[in-house]
């Protein structure tokens, strides 16, 4: 493992999250999940270097985000597209993903994250909210993405470890 000065990290997030997409990943050594996201952002607030995701709060890791302050963001090479397609079809609820994907869970003080990832972040909560209907400007883009009234959950992670495998 090679910790990583957040400052010279050299990624374009719009490849990374979107096309690259990551595995969220809560929980402890004891039970933990993880799922693919491809929205999310990397940014600065309250001079902070910080990682946001937003998930729906019928996902099994929903659950694993709330229980706990702390979770991981891993981003994989090409190689690993099934695994993670396999992560963001199926539900821990029913499914080992850890074992379908072929992914080794480890621990970094306790956070877990994916052996195979070649980019780790470990985030910590500093901030979590549901969208509000009302908040949208455009009406058209809740619209089109709520349907069901299922509205993410943000949560804003501080970046207190970035690390590559080596
Ligand atoms: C490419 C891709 C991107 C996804 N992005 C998100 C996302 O950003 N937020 C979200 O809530 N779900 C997203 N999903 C859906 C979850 O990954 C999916 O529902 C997953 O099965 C949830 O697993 P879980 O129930 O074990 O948590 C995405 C799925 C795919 C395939």
């Amino acid at each position: 493992m090679k910790i990583l000065d957040i400052q010279s990290l050299n990624m374009n997030p719009y490849v990374k999250i979107s096309k690259e997409w990551m595995l969220v990943t809560a929980g402890d050594e004891t039970k933990h999940n993880t799922m693919t996201a491809s929205w999310g952002a990397m940014g600065v607030i309250w001079n902070k270097n910080t990682a946001t995701c937003y998930i729906r709060p019928q996902r099994y890791t929903f659950e694993f985000m709330e229980k706990g302050d702390t979770y991981s963001l891993c981003f994989f090479d090409e190689s690993y597209r099934d695994a993670l397609t396999l992560c963001g079809r199926t539900s821990g609820r029913d499914t080992d993903k850890d074992q379908a994907a072929g992914l080794t869970c480890a621990f970094y003080e306790g956070v877990p994250y994916y052996k195979e990832a070649s980019l780790v972040l470990i985030c910590r909560k500093l901030y979590s909210q549901f969208l509000t209907r009302d908040g949208f400007v455009d009406p058209a883009v809740y619209e089109k993405n709520y349907p069901a009234d299922d509205l993410h959950k943000m949560y804003i992670g501080e970046i207190v470890a970035a690390f590559e495998n080596e």
